[in-house]
């Protein structure tokens, strides 16, 4: 099948977005959440398919053991927004599922989830990593992944960033959003890319704290072991190779897996430039990142 042309970016209510992502866009807003899905929610790159891995994982290795073995992680997780032609819709996956709990990515900015999921109070996982080596990962994503607008060079694509002109829009406003959003729900455990790499096994405990998970810890073990960054390289059903629209011959999806590769790509002068502007846009939230460990 010949892949659609790489779409490119326009305005959609204040947000950056792709055609890819808004031509269901009634049917992702009326969907109809079930009160025991569970959400799992970032900004692009932030190491969501990480932690669906170990979503699915906790939830399902031990009662369909096969299932890790046979089905790709994009279908076990359906990323409800996601629309191409010649490929079924997040949506339409979603509602055919009959297992439970759903497990859903999305990258919908906090005004954009479906109301449903407040509605039924469902689990919310958000998953944030620091804006620099978000950057970074986002720019050899686009590179390879033919349904994303062409990222251009290195330095356009920065000053886009920093511009909030990205698919899913502004970094700040996305996560910045999302943290507001967690001092008025109990529903949202909001973790961190870096913690994950600190500490796997802590956060994954986190995880099954959040979710009421009585997870022993063998399976707890298991699942970090089966997490770590190479082991997920290598597992066919979780590296993206089953993903039809991403090129391996441009980069892999499974990279780097680190914090601090952007000191790889910044020079002197645009990691400048940028810490004064974060440091102007972040001046009135307290969320904080690392960018080192
Ligand atoms: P890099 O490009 O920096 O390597 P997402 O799944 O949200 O698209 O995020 C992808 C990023 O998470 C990529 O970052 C990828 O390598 C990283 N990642 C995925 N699985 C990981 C793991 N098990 N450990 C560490 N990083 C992981």
């Amino acid at each position: 099948m010949e892949f659609p042309d790489r779409p490119t970016l326009f305005d959609f209510n204040g947000v950056s977005m792709t055609k890819y992502f808004t031509d269901n866009w009634d049917n992702i807003q009326s969907f109809k959440a079930r009160p025991d899905d569970i959400v799992l929610v970032s900004y692009p790159k932030a190491g969501n398919t990480w932690v669906s891995y170990i979503l699915d994982l906790l939830y399902f290795s031990q009662t369909s053991p096969d299932r890790e073995n046979s089905v790709p992680l994009h279908e076990r997780v359906p990323f409800l927004e996601i629309s191409i032609p010649g490929f079924p819709s997040g949506v339409d996956e979603l509602n055919s599922i009959n297992s439970f709990p759903r497990i859903i990515k999305t990258h919908l900015p906090v005004q954009f989830l479906p109301q449903s999921f407040w509605e039924q109070n469902s689990k919310i996982i958000y998953v944030a990593r620091n804006a620099k080596d978000t950057v970074v990962s986002y720019f050899h994503f686009d590179r390879m992944n033919k349904a994303q607008p062409e990222p251009g060079d290195w330095n356009s694509f920065l000053q886009r960033f920093v511009d909030g002109k990205m698919v899913f829009g502004s970094w700040n406003d996305h996560v910045g959003g999302w943290w507001e959003k967690t001092k008025t729900r109990s529903n949202i455990l909001y973790l961190f890319y870096e913690d994950l790499i600190e500490d796997t096994e802590r956060e994954v405990s986190r995880i099954c704290s959040f979710l009421e998970l009585s997870s022993s810890t063998d399976l707890k073990k298991e699942v970090t072991e089966k997490s770590l960054f190479n082991n997920m390289k290598h597992n066919k059903m979780a590296n993206g190779s089953a993903d039809e629209v991403l090129d391996f011959k441009i980069s892999p999806f499974m990279r780097k897996g680190k914090v601090g590769d952007w000191k790889n790509h910044f020079t002197v002068k645009q990691n400048e430039q940028f810490d004064e502007d974060y440091q102007r846009k972040m001046r009135n939230t307290d969320l904080r990142f690392r960018t080192v460990l």
